[in-house]
């Protein structure tokens, strides 16, 4: 009781900052997940802009908010691997994590072709491109490409995984 008190009395606590050492530990495991139904295994990426081709897996926390058709909460969390080619040479791994009140709401991780970090946390060049989606989430896209369909027919080869 005396605890609660002096919690109580301390004012709101700080919620730890979440960090890119987190944000590593919440990824250990992401090829088991389940990808997004729009998203399934390795597609053509229209726009380009991580690859020619790209895999994107989610989290159980977009699996129940998904399910639930509401809107992603916290802990929400997109790994993608993509890769330049159909012989599946990687080019880069990416992953965004949902923190309430951090900066747009997203904490950013950009990996090197062999998943080595190169920078995490509020990565504005890759919000500033995000933003055209729903809640920053791009595979779902307002408003898809009119070549999508087009796009889609590209042969995706035989990749790993
Ligand atoms: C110029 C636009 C652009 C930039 C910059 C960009 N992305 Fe993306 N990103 C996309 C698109 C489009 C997709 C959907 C897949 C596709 O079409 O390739 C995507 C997909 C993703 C996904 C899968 C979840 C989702 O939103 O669909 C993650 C995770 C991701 N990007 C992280 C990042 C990170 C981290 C950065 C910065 C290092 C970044 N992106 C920079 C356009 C961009």
């Amino acid at each position: 009781m005396l605890l609660v008190l002096l919690v109580a009395c301390g004012g709101p606590l700080e919620p730890a900052a979440f960090t890119e050492a987190d944000l590593a530990a919440e990824m250990i495991g992401y090829a088991d997940w389940s990808h997004p139904d729009d998203w399934p295994g390795v597609q053509p990426s229209c726009e380009g802009s991580h690859g020619s081709y790209v895999q994107i897996w989610q989290n159980d926390v977009v699996d129940a908010d998904r399910a639930a058709g509401g809107a992603l909460s916290n802990g929400a969390l997109f790994v993608a691997a993509s890769y330049q080619d159909t012989a599946g040479t990687p080019k880069m791994f990416v992953s965004m994590r949902k923190v309430e009140g951090a900066p747009n709401t997203w904490f950013w991780g950009h990996y090197d072709e062999d998943a080595a970090p190169i920078d995490a946390g509020d990565l504005p060049a890759c919000s500033a491109c995000h933003v055209q989606g729903v809640d920053r989430v791009r595979h779902t896209g307002v408003v898809p490409p009119t070549h999508l369909a087009e796009c889609r027919e590209r042969d995706t080869g035989s990749f790993p995984g």
